[in-house]
C-alpha cells in the first residue's frame, strides 16, 4: 500500500496550503476531500436538489462528473466539464457542503472515490475524517488547528485576493456555525484521530507548518 499522510482539521486551519507544500516536497499525489463535498453541494444547488434528500444526493454523488486537473497551484476541480475552483470556495457552497456531508449514506457514497487517490509514490490528503475513517491505517496523521478568529482572518484575506468582499464578522460567524456542525454531527465528526499529531497553526505560517509535517514524515521514513 502506498503511504498516506492525512491532514485533518477545521476550515481555515491551513490544510490546503500545508497539504500542497507537503505533497510537492515529497512528490506525492494530493486529495482535497473538501472539494469533493463542495462539488457535490454545488451540483445539488445547480440542479435544485433538496439538501436533505439523502437518496437524491446519493444518486448525485455516485454519478458526480468530477475530476481534478493539475493547475499552477495544486489541482483544479472540474465539474461537469468546467473549472469550478472559484465557485467552490464561496462560503455559500462551504455551508451547503457541510450540510450534505452530515448525511451518513452520502459519505459512504463518496468513500471509494477518495480511496482511489491512494497511488504510488504516496498521497497527502486533507479533510475532516481522513485519519479517522477514510485512511485509518495512514502512517502519519496530522490534525491542524487554529483559533476561529485567525481562521476567519485568513478566509477574509483569501476572499479579498479572489476579488470577493465579505465582512470579517460574517465569515467568523459562518466558520463558527460550520465548526459546530462538523464537530457535533453523529457521523464522522471532526476530531483528531487517537494517533494524530495535533499542530496549532495560529502562530505559524503555512511553510512553517509544512516543515513540521515534513520533519515528522522524515522521522517515520515516509517518502524520499
Ligand atoms: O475543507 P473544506 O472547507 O473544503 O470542506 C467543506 C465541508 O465539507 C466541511 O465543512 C465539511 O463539512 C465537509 N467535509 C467533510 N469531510 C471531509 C472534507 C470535508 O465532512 N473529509
Amino acid at each position: 500500500m502506498s503511504p498516506v499522510i492525512t491532514i485533518d482539521g477545521p476550515g481555515g486551519a491551513g490544510k490546503g496550503t500545508v497539504s500542497r507544500l507537503t505533497a510537492d516536497a515529497l512528490g506525492f499525489h494530493i486529495l482535497d476531500s473538501g472539494a469533493i463535498y463542495r462539488a457535490l453541494a454545488l451540483a445539488a444547488l445547480r440542479r435544485g436538489t433538496d439538501l436533505e434528500d439523502t437518496e437524491a444526493l446519493c444518486a448525485l454523488a455516485r454519478g458526480l462528473d468530477l475530476s481534478f486537473r493539475h493547475a499552477q497551484e495544486g489541482v483544479a476541480p472540474i465539474l461537469d466539464g468546467t473549472d469550478v475552483s472559484g465557485e467552490l470556495r464561496t462560503e455559500a457552497v462551504g455551508g451547503a457542503a457541510s450540510r450534505v456531508a452530515a448525511l451518513s449514506p452520502v459519505r459512504t457514497a463518496l468513500l471509494e472515490r477518495q480511496r482511489d487517490f491512494r497511488q504510488d509514490p504516496g498521497l497527502v490528503g486533507d479533510g475532516r475524517d481522513l485519519g479517522t475513517v477514510v485512511f485509518p491505517d495512514a502512517p502519519l496523521k496530522i490534525f491542524l488547528d487554529a483559533s476561529p478568529e485567525e481562521r476567519a482572518r485568513r478566509r477574509f484575506l483569501q476572499q479579498q485576493a479572489a476579488g470577493r468582499e465579505q465582512p470579517l464578522e460574517d465569515i467568523l460567524r459562518e466558520i463558527r456555525e460550520r465548526d459546530d456542525r462538523d464537530r457535533n454531527r453523529p457521523v464522522a465528526p471532526l476530531k483528531p484521530a487517537a494517533d494524530a499529531v495535533v499542530v496549532d497553526t495560529t502562530c505559524l505560517t503555512a511553510r512553517e507548518a509544512a516543515a513540521v509535517v515534513l520533519a515528522i514524515a522524515r522521522e517515520r521514513g515516509i517518502g524520499r
